[in-house]
């Protein structure tokens, strides 16, 4: 075969060297309009796993960069005076000027032809090649050429930053933020060979420009950098790659995904690798990674399928569904950690303290968990559990083992929960009548009994005309009453859990089947009329609901405040108000489902009029030192409802009239909705909420073990964690997940103390049992 990288980067020039080595009698050439040994950049960093794959396909180069590499352990932060450090961490870096040339020098010797200073304007230069890699970088014209057929997605990025080197060595992975008088600036910087350190600047356009770095020559730039860190540079100098564009300037990181990544052009195949495919940012610095990682693929399908030319089709096709899995996971947790970096100044910097902001800054990119964390560095997380147990008003000595942060207390007014896992609350469609009976009190109990800090009973219906289906619970009589303050009074005398009712109203999404017969399916018989903000169905078939007059609204107000009355009374702790999910106060919020030409309806202020009056409503019924949550659904997942920007705008609002948290749900608004569904897919929203508009948050949806729970509450993405179906699974979540973490001292009924004893030998069994 006859093949043509164009762009001697790494993707280009590590493909080409492994191809000669597997099929010596290819004919090989790189071509790269660069000299050699010149190159943009300063330093890169690998993965582990990258370096063991690369030593299995080519132990020779792998073996110069290992000795090349500079390893460290430490990440140190910089922030507010406080210089904090962790260990564990496992980075090696090179030089990229280094590790083309070993690169380069490998091609040679096996026998790749390199030209160099050689500009190439497009693949039909080489209209003998049978494969063509298009290894020509971001900015890759080959696939501009052809962009109908790969349909590149470029996002620019908000953020601007330059990247430097410096003389001075930097023995940890370092992160240092500085605050001017514009705003945050922050430094990525890490050692790469004995004598130079990348230091990368970032910060957001508006302080970029505030600055009049856009104005700014080079070396200007450079002094204001220079000035910025000068307490970290101790004096050093700060330098500029300047021969090359990407060296020397303020840039934005342009996120690039591609649609197809190979093309016939009518003489060779074309295919993408490396940054013309897809790009990761620095943060979590996997560019050079993902480059190699597309060599070592390609060469794997071809050394799979053949080397013959008719193998080429399906050598490509195979390379593009295996890398595009692994890219997409990258790029997942790369756009976690860029959007961290975007919004740390604005969210967290003025918020967090330096232990948190540290916790926060390392599970930027969700990927690294709490319990990962402890594997890293176990003194660390202890240090750090424990201020954070201190916080919570523990007393917790050197000695002991500090409790995590999901089995800390939380006090919201004068309620005390003894941890942060909520049973969030689930329709279980069971009541006759509205009156919760002994299927109640069995599932309600049971999950007290499971050790959860705050057992949230489904929504609660206002009214007869407010349930979703004739299964759901009420509370609008004595009889409901009664039947609650017996669950109510169950719990606290037999757990230590607190009971939260939430109380609804189904609006146009009532008067539906229970849900085994039909979720949101109308009621062939025994219906009720409906009413919403606006005369819209939910679904087509569904009745059409009338929108509220003031009388109706006056009348349902009045309903939620004798509900919220009745709940107090059967001494429940903690009152939510559910505005989310497409029910009657979320339909007033939604501009999807509230199209009112009054003065309950338009904008922020309009939707929410009518919601914040109930609200206030009841919280002057509801007892002053029992908290009152909100659940909204903070994303419609659909291009014209709201979003999470709306959401905060919707909490600060609530905050304002005395909500003490806020339950950050989404959906269910429209049929039309796309929701990203994934792990802890929701917490953006709590974590959104909490730190720019300041209020209490419930982090809730697809939380599903106390690890990760530990790192939302840890990291100050939110102050609870609510979880659904994996308490329909173990009523005893919260006890299963406290023993799976070794937690002895969780305190368990004391009826099932035998249980408590031989479950946690079991489990200590299994840890060291060897592996069958
Ligand atoms: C600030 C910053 C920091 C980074 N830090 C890291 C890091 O720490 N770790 C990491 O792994 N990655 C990092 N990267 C990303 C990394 O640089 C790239 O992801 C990686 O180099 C991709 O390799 P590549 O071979 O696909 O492309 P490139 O390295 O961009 O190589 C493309 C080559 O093609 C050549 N070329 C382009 N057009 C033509 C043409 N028309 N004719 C001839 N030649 C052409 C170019 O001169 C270049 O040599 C960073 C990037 C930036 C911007
Ligand atoms: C069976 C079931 C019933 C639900 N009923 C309610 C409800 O009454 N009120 C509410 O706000 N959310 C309700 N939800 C949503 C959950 O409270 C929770 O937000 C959602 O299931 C995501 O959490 P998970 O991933 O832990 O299950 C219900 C969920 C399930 C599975």
């Amino acid at each position: 075969m006859r093949i043509v990288c164009i762009g001697g980067g790494p993707a280009g020039l590590y493909f080409a060297l492994l191809m000669k080595k597997l099929h010596p009698d290819h004919s090989i050439t790189v071509v790269e309009r660069n000299k050699p040994y010149d190159t943009f950049g300063w330093g890169v960093v690998f993965s582990d796993a990258t370096m063991e794959a690369m030593k299995i396909w080519d132990p020779k180069t792998a073996a110069e960069i290992q000795s090349a590499f500079n390893h460290w352990d430490d990440i140190e932060l910089q922030f507010k005076g406080q210089r904090i450090r962790t260990t564990g961490h496992g980075f090696v870096g090179i030089g990229r000027k280094k590790l083309l040339n070993i690169l380069q020098a490998r091609c040679e010797e096996l026998g790749v032809e390199l030209t160099f200073e050689r500009e190439v304007n497009s693949d039909l230069e080489f209209a003998d090649a049978d494969l063509i890699i298009a290894s020509d970088g971001v900015n890759s014209r080959l696939r501009e050429r052809y962009r109908e057929v790969f349909q590149p997605d470029f996002v620019v990025r908000p953020n601007r930053y330059i990247w430097l080197g410096t003389h001075k060595l930097f023995d940890a992975f370092t992160f240092d933020f500085r605050k001017t008088e514009h705003g945050w600036f922050q430094a990525h910087i890490y050692k790469f060979d004995n004598e130079t350190s990348t230091f990368i600047v970032e910060t957001t356009e508006e302080t970029y420009k505030a600055h009049g770095l856009d104005t700014l020559g080079q070396e200007d730039s450079i002094t204001f950098c220079e000035k910025l860190f000068a307490e970290t540079l101790c004096g050093a100098k700060l330098m500029t790659n300047a021969r090359h564009q990407r060296g020397s300037q303020w840039l934005n990181f342009n996120r690039l995904i591609c649609g197809r990544w190979s093309h016939f052009n009518g003489h060779s195949h074309v295919v993408l690798m490396g940054d013309a495919a897809h790009t990761a940012h620095f943060a979590i610095g996997s560019g050079t990674k993902l480059a190699i990682d597309d060599a070592i693929e390609l060469a794997r399908q071809f050394d799979r399928l053949g080397h013959d030319k008719d193998r080429i089709p399906a050598v490509l096709a195979d390379y593009e569904e295996i890398r595009r899995v692994d890219v997409a996971r990258i790029q997942n947790a790369a756009r976690n950690a860029m959007e961290w970096f975007e919004v740390v100044g604005e969210r967290y910097a003025d918020a967090l303290e330096p232990e948190q902001f540290m916790y926060s800054m390392l599970t930027r990119s969700q990927r690294i968990s709490h319990e990962n964390l402890r594997l890293r560095d176990k003194a660390w997380l202890e240090d750090y559990e424990r201020w954070f147990a201190k916080k919570a008003d523990l007393d917790v000595s050197e000695a002991t083992r500090p409790a995590p942060p999901v089995f800390t207390p939380y006090q919201a007014r004068g309620v005390t929960l003894i941890n942060r896992v909520v049973v969030s609350p689930m329709a279980m469609y069971s009541a006759v009548d509205g009156v919760p009976g002994d299927f109640h009190l069995v599932h309600l109990g049971a999950r007290a009994l499971g050790g959860a800090g705050l057992v949230f009973a489904e929504m609660t219906c206002v009214s007869p005309d407010a349930r979703i289906t004739p299964g759901c619970l009420g509370l609008w009589n004595d009889a409901q009453q009664a039947g609650w303050k017996r669950i109510v009074d169950f719990i606290h005398a037999n757990s230590g859990a607190k009971v939260g009712v939430q109380l609804g109203h189904a609006g146009r999404k009532g008067s539906t089947r229970v849900a085994w017969e039909g979720i949101d399916q109308p009621l062939d018989e025994g219906g009720w009329p409906l009413i919403s903000a606006s005369a819209l169905p939910y679904l087509p078939h569904s009745q059409i609901p009338k929108a509220m007059d003031r009388d109706t609204m006056e009348r349902v107000k009045a309903d939620f405040v004798a509900a919220t009355r009745r709940a107090a009374e059967a001494g429940a702790d903690w009152l939510e108000f559910h505005a989310a999910h497409g029910y009657l106060m979320s339909a007033f919020l939604s501009p999807l489902t509230n199209i009112r030409n009054d003065e309950y309806g338009g904008d922020h202020a309009g939707r929410a009029r009518y919601p914040l009056e109930v609200f206030r409503a009841m919280r002057k019924a509801w007892p002053a030192d029992r908290p009152m949550s909100v659940r909204l659904s903070c994303h419609d997942w659909v291009e014209t409802g709201n979003t999470p920007e709306d959401a905060a705008i919707f909490a600060a609002m609530f905050k304002e009239a005395g909500a003490d948290l806020i339950d950050c749900s989404s959906g269910q608004v429209s049929k039309a909705e796309r929701p990203i569904y994934g792990r802890l897919f929701q917490t953006p929203f709590a974590d959104k909420i909490r730190n720019e508009v300041g209020i209490s948050t419930i982090a809730v949806g697809a939380i599903s073990d106390a690890d990760q729970a530990n790192s939302v509450i840890a990291a100050g993405r939110a102050d609870l964690c609510a979880v659904a179906r994996p308490h329909l699974a173990d009523p005893a979540w919260a006890l299963h997940e406290a023993a799976k973490m070794g937690l002895t001292n969780i305190p368990w009924p004391k009826q099932y103390w035998s249980g408590k004893s031989q479950y946690e030998t079991n489990l200590a069994r299994a840890a060291t049992a060897p592996a069958k």
